[in-house]
C-alpha cells in the first residue's frame, strides 16, 4: 500500500503530520483553490498578462530595472517597521524544518531594502528598479483584498528631493492613463508621514498610545475624507478610544482648528509643494492631511490613489517615503521612494469602466490533417511556420471537420487550414478565417507572410 505523507503547516506555528494509510480512506478533494487566493485559468491569465504588461512597459520607459527575490524571508525582516496590523494579525508565518521562523512576504518593501542594502557599495546610484511580486496577506477575503495578490513595486533609492517624490507619482499616474482611465475615474491623495501622530501629541497633548488609537480611527472613518468626520459612528468610536480628550478633539476636526494645526507643520507645507509641481504637469493630486498609511518605515510624503467610482473603495495604489528603512541592515542612510500598486483592485476598476481589452489569442493557426496519414506534411508546415515566429497548434485528435473548426472558435484561433491529397500534391491551400468564415487560397510557401500581414490588421474574436 503507498503511504501518503500530508504536511499541514498552520500560521499559529503548529505543524503536523498525518499519515494516511490506504486509498480507502482518503475523501474526495475539493477542487476550490485555497481561501482568498485565485486560480487562473488561460482567461484570466490573458487578463493578468495585459494588466503587467501595462505596468512593465510604462515603468521601462522611465528607466527602471526589473529584480526579483524569493517570497520566502526570515520574519524578523518585518518586526522592525512593517508597521503592527501586518506582522500580528497578516503574515503567514511558519517554523521550518531547521525551527527558523519563515514568513511569505506580505510586501516587498523590506525585500528589496534588504537587496540594495547587500549591494550598497557596488550599485550605481540614483537606482530605479520594479519588480512585480506576489505577496500575501491573512486578510479577510473581500472586494478589492484577497489573501495573494500580485503587486508592482516601484522604487527610486538615492534621491532625496521633490523631484523624485514627483517622479513616482507621476509614474502612477501614468500607468492608470495607459489602461485608458481618465482623470476623473482615479483621485491621488498625499500626505506627509507622521503629521497626524505630531499634531495630536503636541497640540492636544495625546500620548503616544492615545494618538496611534486616533490615527487608526482616522484611517477606518475618514479614509481621506474630511466629511465623514461628522458622521456619528466616528464620533463614537473617538469617544471610546480617547474618553478624556474625544470632546476637544471632535471640536478641533469640526472647526477645522485641528487641520489649521497640522497645516503649520513643515511636512505638510512640502506636500503642498509637491502638489504644485504635479499640477503644473497636469497631474491631479490631492493633497489630503488625514491621510494614513498603515507602515511604520514612511518618513517623508505619503500618498494613496483610489477609484472614484465607490463601487471599489479599496486604494488602488500606496507608497511614500522611507528614507530609514536601509538603517535596519546597519547600512549608511539610503533614502527612498516609491509604491506598490495591486493586480486585484486595478483588475476590478478596468471592468467597472469596461477598459478590458478583447482576448485574443496568441496561436494564429490551426493545422487539421484531413487524416492521420498526413499528420508529417502538417508537421512540416507547423515547423516551418514557427521558424518565422507564428504561433501554430496541430489538430492531434481526430475529430468531424465542423467539430475541428468549432475547436478553433473556442480557442479564438483565427485562422484554420486542412491538409490532405489534394493539398500535399498542389501545394496549395485554403486558410480559413473562422470569424468570417471566408477561405483563402494560398501556397503553402506564402502562408506565414500572409498570416504575419493578417496580424497587423488584428481579426479579434469575442
Ligand atoms: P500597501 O498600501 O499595503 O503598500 O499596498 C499597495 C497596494 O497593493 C494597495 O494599494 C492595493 O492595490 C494592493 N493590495 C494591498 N493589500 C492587498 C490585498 N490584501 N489584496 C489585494 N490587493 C492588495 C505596500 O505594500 C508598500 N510596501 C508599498 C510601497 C512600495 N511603499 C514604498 N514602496
Amino acid at each position: 500500500m503507498p503511504r501518503i505523507l500530508s504536511l499541514e503547516v498552520d500560521i499559529s506555528h503548529k505543524v503536523s503530520y498525518n499519515w494516511r494509510m490506504s486509498k480507502k480512506n482518503m475523501t474526495k478533494l475539493s477542487t476550490d483553490p485555497y481561501k482568498g487566493v485565485r486560480d487562473f485559468y488561460p482567461e484570466d491569465m490573458a487578463i493578468e498578462n495585459h494588466i503587467w504588461n501595462i505596468m512593465r512597459t510604462t515603468v521601462e520607459r522611465y528607466g527602471y530595472e526589473e529584480y526579483a527575490a524569493s517570497i520566502l524571508e526570515p520574519s524578523e525582516l518585518y518586526y522592525a517597521k512593517s508597521g503592527e496590523e501586518l506582522v500580528n494579525e497578516q503574515t503567514y508565518t511558519f517554523k521550518d524544518r531547521g525551527n527558523r521562523e519563515v514568513t511569505l512576504r506580505p510586501e516587498m518593501t523590506p525585500t528589496v531594502a534588504r537587496l540594495v542594502a547587500a549591494k550598497r557599495r557596488e550599485l550605481a546610484f540614483p537606482l530605479r528598479w520594479y519588480s512585480i511580486p506576489n505577496v500575501f496577506r491573512y486578510e479577510r477575503p473581500q472586494r478589492g483584498r484577497l489573501r495573494e495578490h500580485w503587486q508592482l513595486n516601484v522604487d527610486l533609492f538615492g534621491a532625496d528631493i521633490l523631484e523624485a517624490d514627483a517622479e513616482i507619482i507621476t509614474i502612477a499616474h501614468n500607468i492608470l492613463q495607459n489602461y485608458g482611465l481618465a482623470k476623473t475615474h482615479y483621485a491621488i491623495r498625499l500626505s506627509y508621514a507622521g503629521i497626524l501622530k505630531e499634531t495630536l501629541e503636541k497640540e492636544y497633548a495625546l500620548s503616544h498610545e492615545e494618538s496611534i488609537r486616533v490615527i487608526k480611527l482616522l484611517d477606518k472613518f475618514v479614509k481621506g475624507n474630511e466629511n465623514l468626520l461628522s458622521k456619528d459612528e466616528f464620533k463614537n468610536a473617538l469617544q471610546e478610544a480617547v474618553p478624556n480628550k474625544a470632546d476637544t478633539l471632535k471640536k478641533a476636526f469640526e472647526k477645522k482648528t485641528f487641520l489649521q494645526a497640522l497645516e503649520k507643520q513643515d511636512g505638510y507645507q512640502y506636500s503642498r509643494n509637491l502638489e504644485k509641481l504635479l499640477d503644473q504637469e497636469g497631474i491631479p493630486a490631492q493633497m489630503n492631511a488625514y491621510l494614513t498609511r498603515g507602515f511604520d518605515y514612511y518618513t517623508g510624503i505619503i500618498f494613496e490613489v483610489f477609484d472614484t467610482n465607490p463601487a471599489n473603495s479599496r486604494s488602488l495604489f500606496g507608497g511614500g517615503r522611507y528614507n530609514d528603512l536601509l538603517d535596519i541592515f546597519g547600512a549608511e542612510k539610503i533614502s527612498a521612494v516609491g509604491f506598490g500598486m495591486g493586480d486585484v483592485t486595478i483588475r476590478d476598476v478596468l471592468e467597472t469602466y469596461n477598459l478590458l481589452p478583447n482576448r485574443e489569442s496568441v496561436t494564429k493557426l490551426l493545422i487539421i490533417p484531413h487524416a492521420s496519414e498526413f499528420i508529417d506534411i502538417c508537421k512540416k508546415l507547423a515547423a516551418q511556420l514557427r521558424s518565422f515566429g507564428i504561433a501554430v497548434a496541430l489538430q492531434l485528435v481526430e475529430k468531424k471537420m465542423g467539430e475541428n473548426f468549432k475547436y478553433a472558435e473556442r480557442h479564438l484561433i483565427p485562422f484554420a487550414v486542412v491538409i490532405g491529397k489534394n493539398e500535399e500534391i498542389s501545394g496549395m491551400l485554403s486558410v480559413k478565417n473562422i470569424l468570417t468564415q471566408e477561405q483563402t487560397p494560398m501556397r503553402m510557401d506564402d502562408i506565414a507572410a500572409w498570416i504575419a500581414e493578417q496580424q497587423t490588421r488584428k481579426p479579434v474574436l469575442q
